[in-house]
This record gives structure tokens, sequence and C-alpha cells, in this order.
């Protein structure tokens, strides 16, 4: 393998949260005409955690950073800049880092929320290494946090089934032997009406769109771009890098359909067996279903230190950002 990132960033703590309360399959079939054996068929999924009328992004993301802080016994202190990704905010400002850097007392630090939907934890990672990289700063929490309950549509077969409440953590440390290995972008602007939440306008380059502020997607549009998309990115991180794709520990793409994640394996020859999802358990959960699946392989021991591995998150935008790791705890 041959490392193409320059890269001064190292994972050195991970925490991840999800809300008690959970939808399952069959409590969807009480609400819209659907049924189990569709969804798990089509999706994967089988339960969603779902946030209280009184928990919002801000208590979600305070969650997953209390975890992060006694798993790893890590200190906030010299923390020196907060990303938060998320499409679900509290407010729009202030940012969800602010709050965060309030809740935990961080004397000074940046803070920055980003907005890159399902891509966003990824996106953040790779920031976070670029202001690493630029010396002038050393620590970074990095946060993907969502609670895609409150702009979901529950009278809309064709989205709620999918969408699920949770947040991950991480904090992104300077370290000489960088271990950020890889890094891909790409973005499709020009399909982004196809998934949206709507804010203040009524149109998205010249189409119109529903503005009710929830969330709006054409399913099979941008089920065909993911397939399509998805692997010719996998193959061009991969081979950037030279590294095959045996020789991935593991794949952790966004989980939004496991019909997704078995399409991407078939086509860039990485087996199933080898990815990491949290779609089952916690449903579609946007920036926050990376870091969620990464805590479901760490707490049953499937994660080792030194494991290489492929981060991968795509969805509204419709935007890629992928990141190949060694992972570090
Ligand atoms: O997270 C960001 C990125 N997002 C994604 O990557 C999601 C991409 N899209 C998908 O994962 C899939 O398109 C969905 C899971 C959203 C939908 O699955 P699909 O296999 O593409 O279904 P479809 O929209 O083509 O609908 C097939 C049929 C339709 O019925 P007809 O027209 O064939 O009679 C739908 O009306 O399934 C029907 N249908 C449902 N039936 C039962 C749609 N939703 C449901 C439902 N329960 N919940």
């Amino acid at each position: 393998m041959q490392p193409t990132l320059l890269s001064h960033a190292k994972i050195t703590a991970f925490g991840a949260y999800v809300p008690e309360q959970v939808l399952r399959n069959d409590d969807l079939e009480r609400m819209v005409d659907t049924n189990h054996e569709w969804i798990v068929q089509r999706t994967g999924i089988y339960e969603r955690r779902i946030a209280s009328d009184e928990q919002f992004c801000s208590d979600l993301c305070f969650a997953a950073v209390r975890d992060l802080q006694s798993r790893y016994d890590a200190v906030l202190d010299d923390v020196d800049f907060i990303l938060v990704a998320t499409t679900t905010p509290d407010t729009y400002f202030p940012s969800m880092s602010a709050r965060v850097q309030a809740e935990f007392g961080i004397a000074s630090c940046g803070a920055v929320d980003i907005q890159a939907a399902c891509a966003g934890f990824v996106a953040a990672l790779q920031l976070a290494n670029g202001l690493l990289l630029s010396g002038v700063h050393r620590k970074i929490l990095v946060i993907g946090a969502e609670t895609l309950s409150k702009a979901t549509d529950y009278t809309d077969r064709s989205t709620c089934i999918l969408f699920g409440d949770g947040a991950g953590a991480v904090l992104v440390e300077r370290s000489e032997e960088g271990a950020f290995l890889g890094s891909y972008v790409r973005t499709t602007g020009e399909e982004g009406h196809h998934l949206y939440r709507s804010s203040l306008s009524s149109s998205i380059g010249g189409h119109p769109i529903d503005t009710t502020g929830k969330i709006v997607q054409n399913g099979r549009e941008v089920y065909k771009w993911a397939v399509t998309q998805v692997p010719k990115g996998v193959a061009s991180i991969l081979e950037q890098n030279g590294c095959r794709a045996h020789e991935l520990d593991w794949f952790v793409p966004h989980s939004a359909n496991m019909r997704i994640v078995e399409s991407v394996c078939e086509k860039t020859g990485i087996p199933v067996e080898r990815t990491l999802t949290s779609m089952a358990q916690y449903g579609n959960t946007s920036a926050a279903s990376i870091p969620l699946a990464l805590d479901l392989a760490l707490k049953d021991g499937r994660i080792k230190t030194g494991d290489i591995m492929l981060l991968y998150g795509f969805g509204g935008g419709l935007t890629e950002a992928a990141l190949l790791l060694r992972w570090t705890l």
C-alpha cells in the first residue's frame, strides 16, 4: 500500500450514543401501508432509535462525547477545534459545535458545523486532517449526529421506514505518523433535487420542491446513482493507494440500504463479510451511520488496532466522501 494523503492525523478516542426509544418494523406497519418483510428485503433495516420530544441533536452530541470521555479517559480541555456534521441541528445557529464547546467548558477552540448530509462524518474527518496538517491545530473533536426522526414525514412510507437517530464522536490528534492514508471526494450537484430537506427556497436549480422541511427522496434515482458512483469511487481510492479490495480489513459504507452495500461489494470485489454497517439496528442515520457501525464492531471486538479500513459516505448533495485509514485505537 502506498498512502497518497499527506496526513498528521490519528484517531485517539471514540464514543457513540443512540436514544432509548426503539421504532420497529411492526410499529411502522401500524402507521403506514408497509410490512416487515418488504422493509427487510428492500433495505436490511429491522429497527431504529428515535429521540424523545425533549431530545435534540445537541443532546445526542453531548451523550456521544461523554461516552468518548468515559471509554478512553479522554481529556477535552486542550481540544482546539470542534467539527459537527449534521443535517438536523436543534438550531441553525448557534451551531451544534458551539453548543458542545459550552457544554464541556472547552476554553479556547474553533467551532464549525458542516453539512454534507450522509457524507458529513467522513467529510469532517477529511477537514480535520487538513486543519491538523496546517500546523495550527493539534486536537480536533469530530462528531456526526442526527435527529432525522424530527424531519421525517411519518405519512410517507417511502421515507419513514428508513430513518433513525444517533451520534458518534472521535478525537483526531496531530501525530507525526499520520494514519489517514487516502482520500476521495466527488459531488453530483446536478442531481441534488432527488434528495433534500427544504429551508428558505421553494426550488432547487429550477426544480420546484416540497417546502415542509421534511426529508424528501426519489429513492429509485438515488439508488441508481449510489450503485453506479460508489463502486467507481471505491475502485478509484483503492487504486490510487495501491490497495487491493481483499487487503481491506473493513469497508464501512454509509448505512443507507443493505442492497446498495451488497451491490457495491459485488462490483468492487470487497467480501460482504468485511463490511461494517449499522442499518439493521439503527436504520439510516445519515452523518451518524458510519460511527454507529464502528461502535457496533468495536463493542463486539471485530475491529483490531492497526486494521486498514475504508470509510465511504454518500448521499444528499449528491455528495461522496471517502477516507482510507489505519485504525489506531
Ligand atoms: O442516505 C442517503 C442516500 N440514500 C440512499 O442511498 C437510498 C437509495 N434508495 C433506496 O434505498 C431505495 O430506493 C428505497 C429503499 C428508498 C426504496 O426501495 P426500492 O426497491 O427502490 O422501491 P421503489 O421505490 O422502487 O418501490 C417499489 C415498490 C413500489 O410499488 P409499485 O409501484 O412497484 O407498485 C412502491 O410503491 O414498493 C412500493 N413501496 C413500498 N411498499 C411497502 C415503497 N415503499 C414501500 C414501503 N412498504 N415502505
